[in-house]
């Protein structure tokens, strides 16, 4: 008899540790239930609309509804006029199915102000797996939907600006094409070619072949410094300097005792009022090379002057290709340059080329660059072909060597061809 009122004493006194240890771990899940920084809600699926019948003080801080004014109530009481139908039809269906769920839903506080509630929803089940009740957990993310909003402006604002730009230098590449020489003069017994290949939309090389009186061509190939916006602002100021049409800078010279009003301008003058004209400046930097030259057709004579471009390709029609080479200062790097005039001679099927050190400097992945010696051997092999087939055969043979599509150069030649009598 005594030891059962032990056992009893005992079983009752572990029953009631029991209940007291089950009491302290509610009191502590509770408390972290109410000291999280999440809203926290738990609502009883069984319940008529799925009613709250428990919310946390994160809860009330998020919406600024007590606790005592939502219990009894379907949580969408939080949403209004803006909340996404889609997202809203998403959490229906997640706890029609008794499935966890997470959305972004804009939620109303009880002032009526927005806020972007990341709202996770969970299905509780009891041992035998059937759902009783949700827990909801709420998060304020308003600041990271707003800064993604702004960027998302930013980004949108950007395209439209980048899309700007890119219709400008679409025009201004359009502009500078229309410029090149739509076609070409063609004297008997000669031939020209060029090839123009811009590294980007616009290219600091400019050329071209204009016939000056019944007996002269006059043909140039630039190459202004750096390449872009600034070096192609330049290129066309070029271009538009380098006319026929009389005035300070152009290939003719006014002159009253000439029966046109005009004479040509030799080489060197032009050059020399080139440099004048366009002194070296600290701030942009830019100077250009260029060859100028005057073919005079009855004597099958170039003259020609270059201010610190790349050698002359000559290819004779029995000999080897030679670079011819050049000298002098490129315009507006020095004040008084002193250019000179050369001469070449040439004879039938005679070939000559001009061409700009994006060509010979193209280099491929090692770093090694095309070069001169392969630039003739390209002429060589290439002189089978038409004037115009040779120019593109020789761009090739660089893109070969780089084994790239694109080039970080503008490249640029200028071909002339002394036709055989037959
Ligand atoms: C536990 C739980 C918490 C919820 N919390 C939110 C909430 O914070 N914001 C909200 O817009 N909807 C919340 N909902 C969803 C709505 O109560 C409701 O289920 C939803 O709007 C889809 O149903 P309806 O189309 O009948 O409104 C919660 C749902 C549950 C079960």
């Amino acid at each position: 008899m005594k030891a059962l009122t032990g056992l009893r004493a005992w079983r009752s006194g572990k029953r009631a540790l029991m209940s007291r240890g089950l009491e302290t771990d509610l009191l502590l899940k509770n408390r972290a239930l109410e000291a999280t920084a999440e809203g926290i809600v738990i609502t009883d699926a069984s319940g008529k609309d799925n009613p709250i019948i428990y919310a946390n003080a994160g809860f009330e801080r998020l919406t600024g509804y007590t606790t005592a004014e939502v219990l009894g109530h379907n949580c969408r009481f939080l949403q209004g006029n803006d909340t996404d139908p889609e997202t809203k039809e998403e959490l229906k269906r997640a706890i029609r199915e008794r499935r966890p769920c997470t959305v972004e839903i804009l939620n109303y506080r009880k002032d009526g102000s927005r806020f972007w509630n990341r709202l996770s929803v969970t299905p509780i089940l009891d041992d035998d797996g059937e759902t009783t009740h949700f827990i909801g957990v709420q998060s304020d993310v308003t600041e990271r939907r707003d800064a993604e909003a702004a960027l998302r402006i930013t980004k949108a604002e950007l395209e439209a600006a980048n899309e700007h730009i890119r219709f400008d230098l679409d025009t201004a590449a359009r502009i500078q094409r229309a410029l090149l020489p739509m076609s070409l003069p063609e004297p008997r017994g000669y031939r020209f070619a060029w090839h123009f290949l811009p590294s980007t939309q616009l290219a600091g090389d400019t050329l071209n072949v204009l016939w000056l009186g019944p007996d002269k061509v006059a043909l140039y190939i630039a190459d202004v410094s750096g390449h872009g916006v600034s070096a192609a602002l330049l290129s066309v100021t070029l271009s538009r300097w380098l006319s026929t049409t009389p005035g300070q800078l152009s290939l003719l010279t006014a002159d009253s005792a000439s029966p046109t009003g005009y004479r040509i301008s030799a080489p060197v003058e032009v050059v020399e009022r080139l440099n004048q004209q366009f002194p070296f400046d600290a701030r942009t930097g830019q100077y250009f090379t260029l060859i100028y030259g005057i073919l005079s057709l009855s004597l099958r004579e170039f003259r020609y002057v270059s201010a610190g471009h790349p050698p002359l390709v000559h290819l004779p029609l029995e000999g080897a290709a030679r670079a011819v080479s050049t000298e002098g200062f490129p315009v507006g790097l020095v004040r008084t340059p002193g250019y000179e005039e050369r001469v070449m001679q040439l004879s039938p099927g005679d070939r000559l080329m001009l061409v700009t050190d994006g060509l010979t400097e193209a280099a491929n992945p090692a770093g090694e660059q095309f070069g001169e010696q392969r630039l003739l051997e390209a002429a060589e092999t290439s002189r089978s072909h038409s004037l115009e087939r040779q120019l593109d055969e020789i761009v090739e043979s660089a893109r070969c060597w780089c084994s790239c599509p694109g080039f970080d150069d503008d490249i640029s030649l200028v071909g002339l061809e002394v036709l055989r009598a037959d």
